[in-house]
């Protein structure tokens, strides 16, 4: 798909002419006008579409009447989601070129139509043998050129983020992602299990030891010359979660590829960042390995000794995450950045809590957490700050170990976070838990079940934003 800025897109051939109707108001289409606004009393609720045919009397073949809603309730949001639903309603109709006219929005809406467009257009049918091209080809706006390319290029990272995500097991191994790490021209080090020994990440080697795929740590870089600030920005990267010898059911096991979403969206964000030149240094680090049982696999009852020298008696196999970060926070920790975010998909009780309309935050800088929270505001995404209180420490106590790595069913959110401070040092750092928004079981908004590129907008805003 590609979007095509315009003077005027009333004059453009098209199939489909998209115009806006705030409810109770008219559109700026006569015909729209008067068959259905006045003949057939069509209202403009928010997402209400009305397509009518235009039978030779204009340049597009149809006209497609998308419903904003309230005026006072509008939004860049509400834009976005309702311009990937004109877009899917097109792309069903099998046209090829959209027209949008939108007029009466008091805000410049070029980079949320664009990324509605593009995230309506996705689709992962690579699998497919038989498949449907319903993609659009071009589609022209009124629109700012530059914040059409900006959103252009942050909804291509996205893209990539979903596809990889969305990609099976088998494929999108610990040795691939180090592969793909490698292609985008940054400074690139990844580390095999002989040099993460070396190092010392013996939580990190433990997770993946019971696997027949290797270990990789994967760290990119890219600078410029003096940057403003440095960040390190970490995903998790378990390519499959089985839960370890302390086994998941298999309903829960069935999306447990998706356990590497933190890791796609780091690599969505290096695979563009040079594209945008920003004027910070970021560090983009995974561990990435599978969890998996075999003879090799780590044991409950085991004592692990992270990067830092703590030990952590494991509790569940299957918390997992939590030890790979651990090595990944040290290591971050120790390039003296001055900010650090990872990103993962962490735990069931974070889904428990907020659904999968948001991700949890929690960190140890509110100035971080809260700039973290509007900036996912404004580029679409939602993040809620969970507490990060020591309280959560209790039950992760061990008699044997400095720490286990899990204890108590409730708060395991917030527990979760504070096993991960203990390996935090010197640094402002914040945490999200994105179990329950990146992959999702049915449609939700503009996004189709699937991987949804959580993360992405928001890591790529606050860096540009910098
Ligand atoms: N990868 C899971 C968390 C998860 C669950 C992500 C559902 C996406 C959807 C994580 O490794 C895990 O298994 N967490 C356990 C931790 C528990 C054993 C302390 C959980 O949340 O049940
Ligand atoms: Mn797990
Ligand atoms: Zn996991």
């Amino acid at each position: 798909m590609e979007i095509k800025v315009v003077e005027n897109t009333i004059v453009k051939e098209a199939d489909i002419l998209v115009v806006n109707q705030f409810e109770g108001e008219k559109t700026t289409n006569d015909l729209a006008n008067k068959y259905a606004v006045e003949e057939d009393n069509f209202k403009g609720k928010f997402g209400e579409t009305y397509l009518l045919p235009t039978y030779g009397n204009a340049p597009y073949r149809k006209v497609l009447v998308i419903g904003f809603g309230k005026k006072e309730e509008f939004c860049p949001n509400k834009l976005r989601e309702a311009v990937a639903k004109a877009i899917k309603k097109c792309s069903q109709m099998e046209a090829k070129k959209v027209a949008f006219d939108i007029k009466g929005v008091d805000f410049d809406y070029s980079e949320q139509l664009t990324m509605g467009a593009f995230i309506a257009d996705y689709k992962f049918d690579k699998y497919k043998s038989e498949k449907k091209d319903k993609h659009i080809q071009e589609v022209f706006v009124q629109a700012d050129e530059m914040k059409v390319r900006k959103a252009e290029k942050i909804a291509a990272a996205m893209t990539f983020a979903r596809n990889l995500a969305n990609e099976p097991a088998q494929f999108a191994t610990p040795t691939e992602l180090a592969s793909i790490a490698q292609d985008f021209g940054l400074e690139t080090k990844i580390y095999d299990r002989e040099e993460c020994e070396k190092m010392g990440m013996g939580a990190f080697l433990a997770v993946g030891r019971g696997s027949d795929e290797e270990p990789k740590f994967i760290h990119m870089k890219y600078t410029c010359d003096n940057p403003k600030k440095r960040i390190a920005i970490i995903g998790k990267g378990i390519c499959f979660d089985s839960g370890g010898l302390d086994i998941k059911p298999a309903s829960s096991m069935l999306t447990m590829k998706d356990d590497m979403s933190g890791a796609a969206c780091i690599l969505g964000v290096m695979s563009i960042i040079k594209e945008f030149n920003p004027q910070v240094e970021v560090h983009g680090i995974i561990a990435a390995c599978e969890n998996m049982p075999s003879g090799k696999a780590y044991k409950p009852g085991d004592i692990l000794t992270a990067m830092n020298g703590k030990t952590i008696e494991i509790d569940n196999t299957d918390a997992e995450g939590r030890l790979t970060l651990a090595d990944a926070l040290c290591y971050a920790c120790e390039l003296k950045v001055d900010e650090v975010i990872d990103l993962a998909t962490l735990t069931g009780a974070c889904m428990v809590a907020l659904g999968s309309h948001a991700a949890g935050i929690m960190g140890n800088d509110e100035t971080l957490v809260h700039n973290l929270i509007d900036t996912a505001k404004r580029n679409g995404e939602k993040f809620w700050e969970l507490p990060l209180w020591e309280e959560y420490f209790d039950s992760l106590k061990s008699e044997v170990a400095d720490m286990k790595n899990s204890g108590a069913r409730w708060g395991g959110a917030s527990a979760a976070g504070v096993f991960l401070q203990k390996f935090v040092k010197d640094v402002k750092w914040a945490h999200i838990d994105i179990a329950g928004t990146a992959f999702l079981d049915k449609p939700q908004k503009e996004l189709i079940a699937g991987a949804s590129g959580a993360g992405v907008r928001t890591l790529l805003g606050y860096i540009l934003e910098q």
